[in-house]
């Protein structure tokens, strides 16, 4: 029998980031107006990052220095005391459904010892194949489609024509679609948001089994840190749209070929992970406003524990208003 002490549990503190983030860009649900949102989910984020007891520097973030003024690639953050960690941050996961009024939007930040998750650059696609803890193991995503529904069949026990695959609504998974079609498969598409999307995969008593298709490296890795966590699987491989973009990226040393896995994308098992509703969602519900208040759902997770707890939280915005420099 071990014999360790509970020790800190930095997901606690980061469900804060999260809350503040979705609080700050829940007041942008349908307003059209994708840069304030994001700009207010970035206040928030920030703000709050920076009172953790950590030194903290973003390896995933708003992307590069001038074009993302703040939480970019290589900020430092925290209060500069140990430990020093990789800190992977997507404000708001579904920009898009936000602005637009639409489901699916969330907050999210990942921690993990320093140097250990994925630098993908400036290399913004990944070809992705996720899977909850029943069907870890068993993927690979350089297989077919049917290999890889064959295989998730017979860990989870079901038959292929139970299996749901969730895949991001875009003209690009056209031949994707018709392949898991043709395995027999069922299919749920989404409009965006494919870091909620693999985390579902691992819900229990979820609706979904898997997630395959090209989406966002930065989201790759948060659910690389989720799914690290919640006993599931992610595999990627970088996705070049483009020739100019692949031989940019192998002269500066990317290999498009090579298999990423869990491992590769975030090394540890030492991560903390935080995501927070801001539009209603199938994994965690929107942020609901009553009198001088506001309701927020998160989900906080951490590696070495692989603890997963849902946070209903109530915020006082009349409070809050008083002493914070955010606009709530
Ligand atoms: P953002 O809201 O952070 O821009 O991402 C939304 C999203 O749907 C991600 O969840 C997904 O990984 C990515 O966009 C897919 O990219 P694209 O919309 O270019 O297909």
């Amino acid at each position: 029998m071990a014999n360790h002490a509970p020790s800190r549990n930095l997901a606690m503190e980061l469900v804060r980031v999260t809350e503040a983030a979705a609080l700050s860009a829940a007041r942008y649900m349908g307003q059209n107006n994708k840069p304030a949102a994001d700009e207010a989910a970035v206040d928030g984020m920030r703000l709050v990052l920076n009172t953790i007891e950590m030194a903290g520097t973003i390896v995933i973030g708003e992307g590069v220095k001038d074009r993302a003024p703040m939480l970019y690639n290589g900020e430092k953050l925290g209060t500069g005391e140990p430990p020093e960690v990789d800190i992977a941050v997507d404000p708001i996961d579904g920009t898009r459904p936000l602005a637009e009024g639409r489901l699916n939007s969330i907050a999210t930040v990942a921690i993990a010892p320093r140097g250990s998750m994925y630098d993908p650059g400036p290399f913004v696609y990944m070809n992705k194949i996720a899977v909850g803890p029943a069907a870890k193991g068993v993927i690979n995503v350089e297989k077919s489609v049917e290999e890889n529904l064959k295989a998730i069949a017979k860990a989870t026990g079901k038959r292929i024509q139970d299996l749901a695959v969730i895949l991001l609504d875009r003209p690009r998974h056209d031949q994707l679609k018709a392949e898991v079609r043709q395995a027999g498969a069922r299919i749920r598409m989404i409009d965006d948001g494919d870091v909620a999307a693999a985390l579902m995969t691992a819900q229990e008593g979820s609706s979904v089994d898997v997630l395959m298709g090209i989406g966002g490296t930065p989201e790759g890795v948060l659910a690389a840190c989720a799914l690290r966590a919640m006993g599931g699987e992610i595999q990627g491989k970088l996705y070049a749209r483009n020739p100019e973009e692949l031989a940019r990226g192998m002269a500066m040393g990317y290999d498009f070929e090579k298999v990423l896995t869990m491992d590769d994308l975030v090394s540890s098992e030492d991560v903390f992970f935080a995501a927070t509703g801001i539009t209603d969602g199938e994994l965690l519900d929107g942020v609901k406003y009553f009198h001088k208040g506001a309701r927020t759902h998160s989900l906080v997770v951490r590696g070495v524990t692989g603890t997963v707890r849902q946070v209903i939280a109530t915020h006082s915005l009349d409070k809050l208003e008083k002493i914070s420099p955010l606009d709530y």
